[in-house]
């Protein structure tokens, strides 16, 4: 498949383009920012909020190469900005390509939506988010990532463009947080997202959660993989308290003749201050 994806030269677009590419799609890549060294994709530098930029790289494609047949749209800013600097970078750019699309006849739009568009969404402990809920946004990113899935919605609706929003998590090699265990995207499962929203038939206007399936010890859910963690590191600080302890008043026997009991139990009861309030104790582990 041919396809043109903006952000090429973002953390999620590097690998989006080299995962398509060994994929055995032909990609075309659009950046405001000029191609990196050794790239050998045909490249277009511009601001894709800017419709005569976008209109000119889609008619120099149907003039010097084979038409697109998709457009996977990852240019944007990432992180918190004023509410007129994220709609532009999120809804006016969707808008601006989702026209040149409509206006040469290419059918499929997928989008780098975020979780931030459902950010307010009240949670309990066992509450998934699915997409039946109402977008919630929780910043004015997560409001212009909503903006642009409802112009998204408006061209399938009133063009039968078939345009699908991953909502996207955490994209990282790999987890580094507790609430990773809830969004981590992987590499590869981004790129078999990005792959499976091109690539599957008739989707009309859809919004998919992209997450992976983060392992977790036991086959539990990531939720009781974040407690059995946490469980864990309490159990290493109070073994290592109590270590400490005894060192302590042993140091005193042999310096006092007898122990101190204030100082022997101080490190407990730093450690038991330590343990998560409201969860249940740990269990005796054969781990180590
Ligand atoms: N990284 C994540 O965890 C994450 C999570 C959810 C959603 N997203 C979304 O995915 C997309 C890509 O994110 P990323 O992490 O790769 O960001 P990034 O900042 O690494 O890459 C974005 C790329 O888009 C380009 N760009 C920005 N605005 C542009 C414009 N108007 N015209 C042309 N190029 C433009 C930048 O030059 C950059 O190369 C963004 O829309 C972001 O909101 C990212």
């Amino acid at each position: 498949m041919r396809v043109l994806v903006s952000g090429a030269a973002g953390s999620i677009g590097q690998v989006v383009t080299v995962g398509l590419t060994e994929r055995g799609h032909e990609v075309v890549a659009l950046d405001r920012v000029p191609a990196p060294e050794g790239s050998a994709l045909p490249w277009h530098t511009g601001d894709c909020a800017d419709a005569d930029f976008v209109a000119a790289v889609f008619d120099a494609q149907s003039v010097d190469g084979e038409p697109l047949e998709g457009v996977v749209h990852l240019a944007g800013h990432p992180d918190e900005a004023s509410l007129p600097d994220s709609i532009r970078s999120h809804t006016v750019t969707t808008a601006a390509l989702l026209d040149a699309m409509v206006e040469h006849g290419v059918r499929r739009f997928v989008y780098a939506g975020s979780n931030h568009a459902v950010g307010r969404t009240p949670r309990t402990r066992d509450t998934e988010v699915t997409v039946d809920h109402r977008p919630r946004p929780d910043t004015f990113y997560g409001v212009a990532k909503v903006a642009a899935e409802a112009v998204m919605s408006l061209y399938a609706d009133r063009y039968g463009i078939d345009a699908v929003s991953c909502r996207i998590g955490s994209f990282r090699s790999e987890p580094s947080t507790v609430r990773h265990l809830s969004t981590w995207l992987s590499h590869d499962d981004c790129v078999r997202m990005v792959e499976a929203s091109l690539t599957a038939p008739a989707p009309g206007y859809a919004v998919l959660y992209g997450i992976s399936a983060t392992p977790a010890p036991g086959g539990t859910s990531p939720r009781a993989a974040l407690s059995a963690t946490t469980l864990r590191t309490t159990r290493r600080r109070s073994r290592r308290a109590s270590r400490r302890a005894s060192r302590t008043t042993s140091r005193r026997r042999t310096s006092a003749g007898r122990s101190s009991p204030r100082s022997s139990s101080a490190p407990r009861s730093t450690a038991r201050r330590r343990a998560p309030r409201g969860r249940p104790r740990p269990a005796p582990s054969r781990r180590r």
